[in-house]
């Protein structure tokens, strides 16, 4: 790839051309009801030794949030970084609150108080005395809400408990409410081939900000390894997906997506690439703000993905390929889903 490295908004702070997403090694979790709200079972020591792997091979930015795995998360990327802390930037989420103890999602705080106390767990959590980026994780939150916590954020950078802050959010005049902030280096947002943000880049482009993409593989439909009717184990929360979560329903992945993913095979293993490396390649391809954010829970899914960066975007002309077949005759339109 021309360039394995991008510079967060206009902070200066550089990181990996591929971020590692630490939700599915959280592990377990779940809403008030019992949904569950992580991605199942996890081995702690394969999820330590993958992240490991990881910055071996270069990746230098993780994403995790405090409530996924209720802490669980956070702990376990902290214990696998240890002494090389230093040498990676780490992005954390707060705004949703949660019981370490029952690992239970108990409701959302968008409070500057909440904020503090937030930020204050996370940081122990990750044993650090700071956090690179701070992202407000509450997707929906009042703007004129936002507009105190960027207030907040601002006291953080000032303190030195954070470097810079973003929004995770799909809705681009919620992140543009946190762009105006002199440290706001970034919104996080979903992006993947079968999942267009051109709004989101646009204003990225206007704002200076990174734009890091969650959900790169569609929840791992793009990885090509999901059949249709191919339950999900329980716990996962794609078996009883709730309902702003596309491309999966009780029954597993939904065949639409599934044909959507076929079609674009060819071209997305061009050039030796494996499916899922061909799914980040059309990100970066997409726009050199993005910052993709694969979730992982093996060491050889680290591995497939970080390799990913060795073979760079796909062309211009694959990508105009690409919107020709998703716009085709017998395509069919991703349905218009909430954010999360
Ligand atoms: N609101 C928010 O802020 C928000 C929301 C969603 C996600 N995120 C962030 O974005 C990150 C990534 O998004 P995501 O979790 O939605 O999903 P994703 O990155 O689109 O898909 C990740 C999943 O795909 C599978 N996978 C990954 N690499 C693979 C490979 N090489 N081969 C085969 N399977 C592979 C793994 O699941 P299996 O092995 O189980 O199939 C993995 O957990 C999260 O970890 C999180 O950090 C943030």
């Amino acid at each position: 790839m021309e360039t394995n490295f991008r510079t967060l908004g206009r902070t200066g702070i550089g990181v990996s051309a591929l971020g590692f997403g630490c939700w599915a090694i959280g592990g377990e979790w779940t809403d008030p009801d019992g949904q569950p709200l992580g991605w199942g079972r996890v081995d702690d020591e394969e999820s330590v030794r993958a992240v490991r792997r990881a910055l071996d091979l270069g990746v230098t930015f993780f994403d995790t949030a405090d409530t996924y795995g209720a802490g669980h998360s956070e702990r376990v990327l902290g214990r696998a970084l240890g002494k090389r802390r230093a040498d990676v930037v780490v992005a954390t989420k707060w705004g949703n609150v949660f019981d370490e103890e029952t690992r239970t999602l108990t409701g959302g705080d968008d409070s500057a108080a909440y904020a503090r106390r937030a930020l204050t767990a996370s940081l122990r959590r990750l044993d650090t005395d700071y956090v690179d980026l701070y992202q407000l994780h509450l997707s929906e939150a009042d703007p004129e809400r936002a507009l105190e916590l960027r207030d907040v954020c601002e006291e953080f950078v000032r303190e030195g408990l954070v470097r810079a802050y973003a929004w995770s959010t799909d809705d681009p005049a919620r992140a543009a409410v946190f762009a105006e902030g002199a440290h706001c280096a970034a919104v996080q947002h979903r992006l993947n081939v079968l999942q267009d943000a051109p709004e989101m880049l646009a204003l990225c482009e206007e704002s200076g900000l990174a734009s890091i993409n969650r959900s790169p593989l569609a929840m791992g439909l793009l990885t090509g390894k999901r059949a249709a009717g191919q339950a999900l184990d329980a716990g996962d929360i794609r078996s009883t997906p709730p309902a702003w979560l596309p491309g999966f329903s009780q029954g597993g992945a939904d065949p639409e997506w599934l044909k959507r993913v076929d079609a674009l095979r060819e071209i997305l293993t061009s050039g030796g690439r494996t499916l899922a490396q061909g799914a980040l390649a059309w990100i970066w391809a997409r726009s050199a703000l993005t910052v993709p954010i694969p979730g992982f829970r093996t060491v050889a899914q680290a591995e497939e993905n970080a390799g990913a960066m060795d073979r760079g975007p796909l062309t211009a002309d694959q990508l105009t390929e690409i919107d020709g077949i998703l716009s085709g005759p017998s395509a069919t339109t991703p349905p218009a889903v909430p954010s999360v």
